[in-house]
């Protein structure tokens, strides 16, 4: 390929690109580690992660010789036809999650969609009349098909879009009263994250998250766990329910299960993994053996590695360092996923300058940075990544 600047790229980028999203300066080019790299060699510490995607870092050895290998043999034949991959990997998420059963999405949007179709199916059994509601938390989120986006309260993501799917009804995240009151027999399902992730990073107390399942229980509705952003090891348990010794009827993940490779999942069990018949949902490339090899190479490396308990460590040093901030107000999360609350609207600011000293992070608004690195982040890398962002906040700070 002829050489190309920067500018030329961007240049294809806004003139071929549907327009959705603010794209921040750089043009990257590759990735080691938790350090990403720009065309001009530029080395950026990743605090990022692609959103909650890169559990290993980039270009992990395990994840590529995954790829590589899978790639010489096979990569896909469509779910017409058996490979082991995939199977092994449903056993492999079954055993880790306690859940009996997987279909393979291609994204978290479509791991939620089958949660999604199962709740209705669901709720026109319990109500043929169709009169049954699925339960959505406020600052949810949940994707952007039709079906996640209905599940979204947000008017930024929903207003376009209307009329969007009926039966949704959508609650304050841990508020247990306007649980009880909207919980009844006509409730098919609730679907929550445990840590709120583009709501800024806002975990669902133990006792409001075992409020959902004891009452979703009594009143035979199902409690789908949107753990898209929470799984796979980020919060220092494979899967964020855990903490709360919650069992669920169905559970989504995606992000971090490929390690950057797009694939999700929707675990079930119970009558949730029998509510779908042959030929009632389906994907074309959701658990293709490529994905599926590589996921399954992701799972065995976190455990090789020791990277829950990583998760964990790494995440309280990161979280006693951003506190130290004078400029934090609070810290919210869990193990690699954290929400630092500054004191001044300067997050997405603080954002664009930390990617100049060489930090790449997130805001979930004004506010909140996002930080959400590999788990393989050491305390060093840590403690450099708060450097960069004081730095940041420091250039910005009025
Ligand atoms: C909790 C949650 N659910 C679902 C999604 C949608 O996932 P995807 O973008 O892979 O469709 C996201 C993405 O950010 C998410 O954070």
């Amino acid at each position: 390929m002829p050489d190309v600047t920067d500018a030329e790229i961007r240049a294809l980028d806004q003139a071929h690109v549907l327009p959705t999203y603010n794209r921040l300066p750089g043009l990257f080019v590759r990735g080691e580690g938790c350090r990403l790299f720009d065309s001009e060699g530029r080395s950026y510490l990743d605090f990022l992660a692609g959103i909650a995607v890169c559990q290993l870092g980039h270009s992990h050895p395990a994840v590529v010789q995954a790829i590589c290998q899978q790639a010489a043999k096979l990569m896909h034949t469509s779910n017409h036809l058996l490979t082991e991959p995939q199977a092994r990997l449903a056993e492999r998420l079954c055993q880790i999650s306690g859940m009996e059963r997987a279909f393979f999405a291609g994204c978290g949007a479509t791991a939620n969609e089958t949660a999604l179709k199962i709740a209705k199916k669901h709720g026109r059994q319990k109500r043929p009349s169709g009169d049954y509601q699925i339960v959505t938390l406020l600052g949810g989120f949940h994707g952007r098909t039709l079906g996640a986006v209905s599940a979204t309260p947000k008017p930024k993501y929903q207003d376009p879009f209307r009329p969007l799917l009926p039966n949704f009804v959508h609650i304050p995240p841990n508020d247990i009263d306007a649980l009880k009151q909207t919980i009844g027999s006509q409730t098919a399902a609730v679907l929550a994250e445990p840590i709120q992730g583009e709501g800024g990073v806002l975990p669902l107390t133990r006792e409001f998250f075992q409020a959902c399942r004891e009452l979703t229980q009594r009143h035979d509705a199902l409690l789908i766990v949107d753990e898209v952003q929470t799984g796979i090891g980020r919060t220092g348990k494979w899967f964020a329910y855990q903490h709360e010794d919650i069992q669920p009827d169905l559970v989504c993940v995606a992000k971090g299960l490929g390690g950057g490779m797009p694939i999700g999942a929707c675990l079930a069990s119970g009558q949730a993994a029998s509510a779908l018949d042959v030929g009632e949902h389906g994907s074309t490339f959701g658990g293709n053996a490529l994905a599926c090899a590589t996921a399954l190479a992701v799972l065995e490396t976190i455990v090789e590695e020791g990277l829950l308990v990583r998760a964990a460590e790494v995440g309280e040093h990161l979280r006693e360092a951003l506190e130290r901030l004078p400029q934090v107000r609070q810290v919210r999360g869990r193990g690699l996923m954290l929400g630092a609350v500054l004191d001044q609207p300067i997050a997405r600011e603080t954002v664009r300058q930390a990617l100049d000293l060489g930090l790449v992070t997130n805001a979930t608004d004004e506010h909140t940075l996002r930080i959400v690195p590999p788990l393989i982040l050491t305390a060093a890398e840590a403690d450099e990544g708060v450097e960069l962002l004081a730095a940041a906040i420091e250039r910005v700070s009025v």
